[in-house]
Formats: C-alpha cells, structure tokens, sequence
C-alpha cells in the first residue's frame, strides 16, 4: 500500500493559517502527491503531539505562534539561523530524529531583496517590536550587511537584550519608540509587533518615514493593517505586508522536505486575492 507523505502546520490558534492552501498550490506546481494538514495544538501538548505526528508517518511540520521558541528544544538537530533566531519554524523528520530550521528571515530577505528590489547592503534599517518574530529576522539581515539596523521597542529592555545578543555585529542599536533617532533617513522601517493583530496602534515615531522609506509589516491581511494605513499616513509611498514573506518562506520549508523550490510568485498573486 502506498501512503502520501504528511506534512502539516501546527499552531494554537491555527485556523486563520494560509499555509495549507499554499502548500497545495505548491504541490500542483511542483506534481508532487503530498497531504497537508492544519493541526491546533495547546502549548501543553505540544511535544506529544510533534511526537505523535512523526510517529505515524509525518514527514515535516511548519510550526506557527506561539510555539516557535518551545519547539527549538525538543529538536535533535539545529541549524545555526534556528539556534541564533533561539525559535523553529520548520521541522523535519528523518530516521527518527528531529531537524529544526527557521525559514522566516531568509523569506522576508527574499520578499525585500528580490520581489521589492530592496537592496539592503549599507541601509539603514529600523525594526518595531522586539519579540519572537524580530529575533527570526536579525540574523538574516545582518547577513546583509546594512549600515545599521536599530530596534525600538515599547519595553526598552527587551530591544537591548536582542541588541546584546546580537552585538558581535556593531551595526545594531536599541531604542525606544519615543526616542527613536531620526538623524539619519530609513531605507526600511519593519513593523515585527503583535499590536495590529490585536487592532492596537502604538506611537510608532512618525519621524522616521520618509517618502522614499520601504514600511513592511511582517502582519498581512485583504484589508491594509493598521501599520500599513498608518505609514501611508506618514507619506510612506511604498507600504507592504507580509504576504510575500508568508510564501517565501513556505517556498523554503517544500523545498527542504522536497528538493524542489516552486515558483512564488505565482502563488503570491492568488494568496493576496483570494485570501
Ligand atoms: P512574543 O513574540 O515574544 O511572543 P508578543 O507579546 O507577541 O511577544 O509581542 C511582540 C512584540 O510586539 C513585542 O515587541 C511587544 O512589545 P513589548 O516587548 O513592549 O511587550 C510588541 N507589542 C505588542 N503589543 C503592543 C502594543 N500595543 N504596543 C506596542 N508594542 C506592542
């Protein structure tokens, strides 16, 4: 008997996730017969359920919020961008032993890099929030070698132990979202904050957006989000979501459980209409 091989995104809440559909558009590209599935799971059962999955034949998990930083821990095997993002993304099943590996920030450098036509060596780059979803990227933008990449936070404290974290690179500061410094012009201001997901708009500093800076709000939606209406507001004349950093980094998940890379964008044009 043939089985098709599983695969699946796990998530607490998980519903709203576009993954499935992404990974069956992908599966058609590509001709290849997989399942996907959507799985919610409490951060109790987390590990029994991961556990459960490879055991019944999973081949590979996207794992979603919140469960990002736990599941770095019951992994065998990290690469080095899951262990400096400290979070996973996605897993991978192999002769009974978990592989981790975060595809988030190479998505989001992907989407700026080669989607917007961003080029990120020598920018200068501001990033709002200093959660999970920051600590996914730095790393990979580091790689980029911007001039300087500055972290505002509501909670001081947090952006400096990121900015610590990272500080083997001198480009990268802490700061506050009041006393964010505007002498220098952003090339890029990321929105990686959970606020507009709960519909809040904290004082981001208007000061930063210049008509020329690229605003990317890692949250997507049909609607614009509140971060994205807002840097419009700020005369911001290039405003994105995320959509193109939600299939990149699907693209490199599919290609790591399948050997295949599919073609995004394709995909990305029916995500943003059909959402
Ligand atoms: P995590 O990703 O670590 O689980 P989170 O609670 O989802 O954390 O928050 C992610 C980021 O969004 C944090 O930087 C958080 O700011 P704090 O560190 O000050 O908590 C930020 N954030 C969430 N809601 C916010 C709001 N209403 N105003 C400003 N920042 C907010």
């Amino acid at each position: 008997m043939t089985t098709i091989d599983r695969y699946g995104v796990m998530g607490y809440p998980v519903s709203h996730s576009r993954s499935p559909v992404i990974h069956r558009l992908f599966a058609l590209q590509t001709q290849q017969t997989l399942q996907y599935e959507l799985l919610q799971v409490t951060p109790e059962k987390l590990e029994v359920a991961i556990r459960q999955f490879q055991r019944t034949g999973g081949r590979g998990l996207n794992i979603t919020v919140p469960h990002k930083s736990e599941v770095a821990k019951i992994c065998d095997h990290l690469t080095e961008r899951a262990s400096t993002a400290g979070a996973v993304n996605t897993l991978s099943f192999r002769d009974g032993e978990i592989y981790g590996e975060n595809t988030d920030g190479i998505g989001l450098l992907r989407d700026l890099s080669i989607n917007l036509g961003i080029a990120l060596e020598g920018a200068s780059i501001l990033i709002l929030g200093a959660g999970g979803a920051t600590r996914g990227i730095i790393g990979p933008l580091l790689e980029m070698q911007p001039a300087s990449l500055r972290i505002a936070n509501r909670t001081l404290d947090k952006a400096q132990i990121l900015a610590n974290h990272f500080s083997r690179s001198g480009a990268v500061s802490a700061c506050s979202f009041n006393v964010v410094p505007v002498t220098e012009k952003y090339d890029v201001i990321i929105n990686a904050t959970s606020a507009g997901v709960k519909g809040e708009v904290p004082p981001y500093p208007s000061a930063a957006v210049s008509p020329d800076t690229l605003c990317y709000d890692l949250s997507y939606g049909l609607k614009p989000t509140p971060f994205s209406v807002w840097a419009r507001e700020q005369g911001a004349e290039r405003s994105v979501m995320g959509w193109g950093m939600l299939v990149e980094q699907a693209a490199e998940s599919f290609n790591i459980w399948r050997g295949v890379r599919p073609e995004t964008a394709p995909v990305l044009k029916q995500m943003k209409i059909s959402a």
